[in-house]
């Protein structure tokens, strides 16, 4: 495997997420480096996710002898090589193009699952000569034309899509202040200050360049013209504030393979989800890019896992950075996790096997800490006080 090649050196130079977010800052344009990066309003639901995280600790116990410990988990009924996955991420071809077939071929290559959005700028059907089921999983923002959703499911489920994760937790637009001020636009467009940014980043401007500039491809088809403020409009128009109760009874009853909702806070919603009989719940408040009075997602994450019935599953996102906030958040009662930013980190800043390093990272920090807190299996997080 070629990111063998770079694996030692790179151990060394970026050991943490943290240096792969400094390096992909300086790979790419100031305006998809904001999108990436900002949260909504102030910012403090975003600040709130990692600084309850880093509040929150484990008690090691110790005096075990050698340990091995063991990171695969069982999850809708496929084994995958570690407890964590690729969230969705709309619009990742301006942040590195093509991000969704090098993260899907990552997500392959490792046994992790990988999550295609709505808005990607590849379609299900191009990412699907990367990935297959279990690892391909799609997100999907409820279409409110019932032709287009039908459309939208056939498509992904030919593709080979068995996990859906339909995202509850953007009924509007939210206001990304630092996004607006960088200039961010869905329809990204040629603009002066644009090309400027573009000859910074060589490198990325190159990839573009052979690309061309990110088109939301999946949806295309659906608006009333190919330009990007058509696409831009279908999605305003038929994609926000179309998910009901109502909604997910009947995408319950359409989907065939295992169905998630994605970004729960609250215990009533969690509960009503898996009356419906969702396969499982996404703890998550979008990273903090939606709503900036929110609890930070690990704080509400034990009490959603105590009040749904055990076969449902407990997925978690939102600010986690390593491998140890992937064990907090199943100490906590989550039954996997994902990770958004941290992906793309890896991907901007060191191309196509970076998520392969970010996998890396985390494969290290786990079996690290498990060996600190003297515990062999996941399942055993769950008994720590
Ligand atoms: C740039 C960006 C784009 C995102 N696009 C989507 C999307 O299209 N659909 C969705 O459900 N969530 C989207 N999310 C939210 C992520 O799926 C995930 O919930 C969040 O990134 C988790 O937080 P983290 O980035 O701290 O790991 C996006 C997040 C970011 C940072």
């Amino acid at each position: 495997m070629a990111y063998k090649r770079y694996k030692a050196a790179w151990l060394n130079k970026y050991p943490a997420i943290e240096d792969l977010r400094i390096k992909a800052q300086k790979r790419i344009p100031n305006v998809a480096w904001q999108y990436l990066e900002t949260g909504t309003g102030q910012e403090l639901c975003l600040r709130r996710n990692q600084a309850k995280l880093n509040q929150y600790t484990l008690t090691p116990q110790f005096c075990k002898g050698p340990l091995h410990p063991e990171t695969k988990v069982h999850l809708f009924g496929s084994n995958y090589d570690f407890p964590f996955g690729i969230a969705p991420i709309g619009l990742s071809g301006l942040i590195w193009p093509r991000s969704e077939c090098f993260l899907a071929e990552t997500a392959q290559r490792n046994n992790i699952p990988y999550t295609l959005s709505t808005v990607a700028t590849e379609t299900p059907e191009m990412v699907a000569d990367y990935i297959s089921s279990p690892n391909a999983w799609f997100q999907l923002y409820p279409p409110k034309l019932e032709k287009d959703k039908k459309d939208i499911l056939r498509r992904v489920w030919n593709a080979g899509f068995r996990t859906l994760l339909v995202t509850a937790d953007v009924p509007t637009p939210s206001r990304r202040e630092r996004a607006i001020r960088a200039g961010f636009s869905r329809s990204p467009s040629i603009t002066p200050s644009f090309v400027w940014q573009g000859v910074k980043r060589p490198q990325w401007s190159i990839a573009t360049l052979k690309n061309g500039l990110p088109k939301l491809k999946t949806i295309a088809p659906y608006a009333s013209g190919a330009d990007g403020e058509s696409v831009a409009n279908y999605l305003k128009e038929n994609m926000r504030g179309s998910l009901t109760w109502e909604y997910c009874k009947i995408l319950r009853e359409e989907w065939k393979g295992n169905l998630v909702l994605k970004g729960i806070m609250d215990k009533q919603d969690a509960i009503k989800a898996a009356s419906l009989g969702f396969d499982g719940i996404l703890v998550s408040n979008h990273g903090g890019r939606q709503f900036d009075g929110a609890p930070a997602a690990i704080e509400v994450l034990a009490d959603i896992r105590k009040v749904v019935p055990s076969d449902v599953k407990i997925l978690f996102d939102s600010g986690v950075r390593s491998g140890l906030d992937v064990l907090k958040a199943i100490s906590l009662g989550a039954d996997f996790v994902l990770l958004g930013r941290a992906f793309m980190y890896g991907l901007a800043g060191l191309g196509v096997f970076g998520g392969d390093h970010v996998i890396e990272i985390l494969r290290q920090d786990l079996l690290n800490n498990m060996t600190q807190l003297g515990i062999e299996s996941l399942n055993a997080l769950k008994l720590i006080d």
